[in-house]
């Protein structure tokens, strides 16, 4: 059995010779010193303390000698290492930080710079308002419904009784597609997707209908042959004029501000019986007829705003809707919207809602 080697030299293992112990240490600290960025100082620590290294080969070597040499090899390399160790951690500390200071200057925006960027445009007043109508019934349980633009003449008229010798059935208000026989129109009113709907659903039914109408119209600052309106049906039992009053004046204070009602004038629709205008408080001098004094241009001294038409929907039509007249009844209104917007936004001349000019559609660009 073999004891210590006691005559072993640990000088004599080149390693651990005190000189090179710190020559591999103060090797490591100067490449530590010198280190310029993180990464620079990731392959120092990987050169001189991984290991390959001078110092970890140092350390394994201590393992072979015999114990009383042993103690001081071990400090010697211990201190060399740890003085490493300590250099790399203080290194990383201010390269770390430089890199930090040196992100926020190089990454700074500078936000009064020129831009190419194409301006994104904004959604139209007569999508977004048709959304606000949209919202304002849906928020009292009615559904959006929606009918095809070209539309059956049986739908658009008879079915709403429009009798065949009705004015409106002239050429004079209807676009007719080719050929003529397949009776068809661009419909003229929202009215024929009331009863699309009645055709379709049973009730209680509440709905309301916004779209694009057609009519040959001259197209000057108050008319258009393309416009908009929106039609509401309601049908349920013992349903009456004073739920299509009720239902406008909510309709219209939640379009126009509280204390915004309706008033309805006697009329005539094939479709309501009875049927009504329907007016509007003038929402800029809330029926006072003037404006400091001066005639109210909004409303010209009326107080009040023509807004649409409406009734208690005539037995007729609900009858050739297929819906049970003895039962059931309903109301039913529409309006122009692009005219409620003309009103709402103090726009004056309604063809600037159809020329798509993006400085007129940005100017509502924050409505949602
Ligand atoms: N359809 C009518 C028009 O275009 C408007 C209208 C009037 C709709 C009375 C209705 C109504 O639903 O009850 O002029």
């Amino acid at each position: 059995m073999s004891g210590p080697n006691t005559d072993y030299d640990p000088v004599e293992v080149d390693a651990l010779k005190p000189e090179e112990v710190d020559a591999a240490r103060d090797a490591a600290l100067a490449a530590i010193a010198a280190a310029p960025d993180l990464d620079a100082l990731k392959q120092v620590r990987i050169d001189h303390t991984g290991d390959r290294s001078a110092l970890a080969l140092a350390n394994r070597e201590i393992g072979a000698l015999p114990p009383q040499a042993r103690k001081e090899a071990g400090q010697r390399v211990g201190q060399a290492r740890g003085a490493v160790s300590k250099a790399l951690a203080q290194r990383q500390t201010v390269l770390e930080a430089e890199h930090e200071e040196r992100m926020l200057v190089e990454e700074t925006v500078d936000v009064t710079l020129p831009t190419d960027r194409v301006p994104a445009g904004a959604r139209h007043p007569l999508t977004t308002g048709s959304e606000l109508i949209a919202d304002i019934f849906v928020a009292m349980g009615w559904e959006v419904a929606e009918g095809p633009v070209i539309e059956a003449e049986w739908l658009n008229f008879d079915a709403l009784n429009l009798g065949p010798d009705h004015p409106a059935r002239t050429m004079q208000d209807t676009f007719w597609t080719d050929p003529a026989d397949n009776a068809m129109v661009l419909r003229t009113h929202t009215s024929p997707v009331q009863a699309r709907t009645m055709l379709t659903r049973t009730p209680p039914i509440y709905v309301v209908c916004p779209g694009r109408v057609f009519r040959t119209d001259e197209y000057d600052a108050t008319h258009s042959p393309v416009f908009h309106q929106v039609e509401g049906l309601a049908i349920d039992e013992g349903i009456s004029m004073a739920h299509l009053k009720g239902t406008l004046d909510h309709f219209a204070a939640a379009m126009f501000g509280e204390g915004i009602t309706t008033r309805f004038r006697p009329s005539f629709f094939p479709f309501t019986e009875p049927s009504a205008e329907v007016d509007l408080v003038c929402f800029v001098c809330r029926g006072a007829r003037q404006v400091d004094g001066v005639e109210c241009r909004t409303c010209r001294g009326e107080g009040w705003i023509e807004w649409g038409g409406c009734g208690v929907v005539n037995p007729r039509v609900l009858r050739a809707c297929g819906v049970d007249s003895d039962r059931y009844s309903g109301f039913a209104f529409g309006m122009g919207i692009d005219r409620t917007l003309m009103f709402r936004h103090a726009i004056a001349d309604l063809r600037d809602l159809f020329e798509g000019d993006v400085r007129f559609t940005t100017a509502f660009g924050s409505e949602l």
